[in-house]
């Protein structure tokens, strides 16, 4: 071979290598290519059935029934409770349900059951809280609009055969996504989304924002708000509750330093969306339902839990680092949240205790003592977003780590408020 055959043979050698690596990375980004369509009815709600026609998504769906611990050691799939780690809880959440019952989340299989068996429930419990937990709420919504949120809880219970399953994401007709829970409907509809028009890959976070949101029940009404007007982010969301849409005002006053509380409710969806993998267009369903084979055949696996225990195929299909580097980095974002959460769950526990004290100094200025009540409301707030939120720090660790030293130092301000209040601290 002459210089120039050899130089063009290494050439196209290399156009071949880099142009196969190409369509292989591109392939496996794709979607399986067919799916055969079956007439399941409309209002078909048992998994069982259209598992008779997709047994590979079925079959993976199965899986969310195991129960083992995360590969962190955080979050993971069984029901411990919360507080067992984060004594912090007690105090935070006294004289709220969330002090007695406060669950690690796990499966979706397991929403009606543990909802059930949840000690934050009781007979006066409203309907508002099956919203995200079966797919009957697509017809409770079709038979009575929101009057379904203020009926008893244990009545729609009774009504709701099914978990979390094929018909909250799957229009039956077609297969395609879809959203059904109507308090994100009207959340996207007010930020001037109509989610009939949304893209597949948009449709890919959307199925699961319509339940990992947080949320309130409008005073009434018990319909389900998501107080997204003003933007994700921890800070506009607070913004939004201090004007106390709808009337309203708190989830509860604290008994001992009388802080109205807002309790934070899983923020998976508004965390993700302003953090790294958010911002770039990865969708949750990209690390959380990523495509596996069985048999030569390509499917989205339905068994959605912690993404590092597929590395290879909820990770690599983007990343070059290896597997065990994408570990360790995880872990460490993880360590990192925890310390900072932890520090600021007790700091807010302190301001809770500091605030009780000065109250009871008869002498006490309550003006300083408002202030401090105010600044404890905020630093509850930031550290709760996090704390509830279920990665971790995963899904945005510049913003929660932001929030939570934003959470320390509201919480200091408190205790040093109160103190003043109290005449105890000149600070
Ligand atoms: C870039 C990948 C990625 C994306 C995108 C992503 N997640 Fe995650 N998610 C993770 C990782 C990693 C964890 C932590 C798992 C662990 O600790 O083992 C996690 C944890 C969770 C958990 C807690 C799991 C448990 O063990 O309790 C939930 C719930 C969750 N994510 C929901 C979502 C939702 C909803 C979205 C989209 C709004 C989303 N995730 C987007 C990677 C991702
Ligand atoms: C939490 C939401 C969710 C639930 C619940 C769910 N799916 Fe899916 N499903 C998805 C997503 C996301 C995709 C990927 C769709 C895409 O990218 O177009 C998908 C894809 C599919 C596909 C297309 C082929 C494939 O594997 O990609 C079939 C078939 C399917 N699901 C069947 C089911 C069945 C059967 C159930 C119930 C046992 C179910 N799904 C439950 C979200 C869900
Ligand atoms: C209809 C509401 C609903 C939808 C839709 C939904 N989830 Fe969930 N999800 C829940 C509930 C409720 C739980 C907790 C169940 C329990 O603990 O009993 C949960 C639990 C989880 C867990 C914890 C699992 C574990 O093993 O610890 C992960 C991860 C998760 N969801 C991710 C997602 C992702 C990703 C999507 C979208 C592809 C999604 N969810 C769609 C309601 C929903
Ligand atoms: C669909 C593509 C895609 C998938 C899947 C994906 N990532 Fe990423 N990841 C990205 C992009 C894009 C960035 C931003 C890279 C940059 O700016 O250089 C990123 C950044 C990161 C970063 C650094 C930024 C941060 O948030 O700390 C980490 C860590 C990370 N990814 C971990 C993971 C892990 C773990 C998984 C699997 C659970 C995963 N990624 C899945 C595309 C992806």
């Amino acid at each position: 071979m002459s210089r120039k055959q050899k130089f063009l043979a290494v050439f196209l050698g290399t156009l071949v290598v880099f142009f196969g690596f190409v369509v292989v990375r591109v392939w496996a980004l794709k979607p399986p290519s067919t799916i055969k369509l079956t007439a399941i009815p409309a209002g078909e709600y048992d998994p069982a059935v259209w598992g008779k026609y997709y047994p590979l998504e079925y079959q993976s769906y199965l899986k969310n029934k195991e129960t083992a611990p995360s590969p962190t050691g955080y979050g993971g799939s069984v029901n411990v409770q919360k507080a067992e780690r984060q004594n912090e809880i007690y105090t935070n959440f006294k004289g709220n349900p969330f002090s007695k019952d406060y669950t690690e989340d796990r499966g979706h299989p397991y929403s009606i059951e543990d909802l059930l068996h949840s000690k934050r429930i009781s007979p006066a419990s409203k309907g508002a809280c099956i919203t995200c937990k079966t797919p009957a709420v697509e017809q409770f919504y079709n038979e009575m609009g929101w009057v379904y949120a203020n009926k008893p809880l244990s009545e729609l219970i009774e009504k709701s055969k099914h978990p979390v399953s094929c018909a909250n994401c799957h229009d039956p007709a077609n297969m395609n996504l879809r959203v059904t829970q109507p308090g994100f409907i009207e959340a996207m509809s007010r930020k001037g989304v109509d989610v009939t028009k949304a893209s597949r890959q948009e449709m890919r976070s959307y199925v699961c924002g319509q339940c990992h949101s947080e949320y309130y029940f409008e005073p009434g009404s018990t319909k389900v708000v998501f107080p997204w007007d003003k933007g994700y982010t921890p800070q506009e969301m607070y913004q939004y509750y201090a004007d106390k849409p709808n009337g309203f005002a708190q989830d509860f006053i604290h008994p001992d330093s009388q802080t109205p509380v807002l309790k934070a409710q899983h923020p998976d969806y508004e965390e993700w969306s302003n953090g790294t993998h958010g911002k770039s267009g990865v969708s949750c369903s990209d690390c959380h339902m990523p495509y596996m084979r069985s048999s030569g055949q390509k499917y989205t696996s339905h068994w959605v839990t912690s993404p590092l225990k597929n590395i290879n195929e909820s990770c690599l299909p983007c990343h070059n680092q290896t597997s065990d580097q994408l570990y360790n980095q995880t872990k460490a974002i993880q360590d990192n949240t925890w310390q900072l959460q932890h520090t600021a769950g007790l700091t807010v526990a302190r301001g809770h205790e500091a605030i009780a004290k000065a109250a009871a100094v008869p002498a006490v200025n309550q003006t300083e003592l408002n202030k401090a009540r105010e600044l404890l409301r905020q630093a509850q707030w930031y550290w709760d977003y996090v704390a509830a939120a279920n990665s971790q720090g995963f899904h945005n660790s510049v913003q929660e780590l932001h929030t939570l030293g934003q959470s320390i130092d509201l919480a200091n301000q408190a205790i040093n408020a109160a103190n003043r209040a109290a005449g105890t601290n000149t600070l």
